[in-house]
């Protein structure tokens, strides 16, 4: 008995100084996204059958199941650095066939992200001026991004979505953009 509370402890010790290390590490933290408004972002982000999507920063890949559910054709990968995240969304996504969603443990900079169609990210805004180069330097003509409650600085959306949600509440806004 004594020992099972020892092991609960460190497990609970390591789990929470992992989740802190996430906070320091990244520069947004795992926060995810309130469910009522996932069907509006699979609205918006609009996937199609050959459409290979990527959430980038996926917490506990929530985003990508929800669009998994509308459009199974297409292929998704969720990339997130943070380990606890990562796991959590394995965990979440293990009863979705084998290769729907593939889940990265990895850093998005380090990616290659040529082969997306669309790209879903719930990010602070520091985060996306940094990513913003890559998006336009990899991403092909055409392709989708959806971002939730932040705008790429200095880029035109073709879209804002207002989710009418009290203020101070997170998922208020997707902004919809169309690379060019
Ligand atoms: C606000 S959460 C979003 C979670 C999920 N996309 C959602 O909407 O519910 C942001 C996630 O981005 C991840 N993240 C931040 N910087 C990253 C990076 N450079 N590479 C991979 N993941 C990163 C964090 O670990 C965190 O889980």
């Amino acid at each position: 008995m004594q020992i099972a509370i020892v092991i609960i402890c460190i497990l609970v010790i390591v789990v929470g100084f992992m989740y802190q290390w996430s906070l320091f590490a990244t520069r947004a933290p795992f926060v995810e996204i309130p469910k009522e408004v996932l069907d509006d972002i699979v609205k918006a982000m609009d996937v199609g059958p050959g459409d290979v999507v990527y959430d980038l920063g996926s917490g506990d890949g929530r985003v990508l199941e929800a669009c998994y559910h509308r459009r199974p054709e297409a292929r998704y990968i969720g990339i997130d650095k943070a380990l606890v995240p990562n796991v959590v969304a394995k965990w979440r996504l293990r009863k979705i066939p084998k290769g729907k969603i593939e889940l990265l443990h990895k850093n998005f900079f380090k990616y290659d992200l040529s082969g997306a169609t669309c790209v879903y990210v719930y990010l602070f805004p520091g985060l996306l001026k940094s990513l913003l180069p890559k998006l336009q330097r990899e991403l092909k003509l055409g392709a989708r991004i959806v971002s939730c409650d932040f705008e790429f600085e200095g880029v035109e959306p073709i879209e804002v979505v207002d989710l009418k949600r009290p203020k101070g509440k997170r998922g208020r806004r997707l902004y919809v953009y169309e690379l060019k």
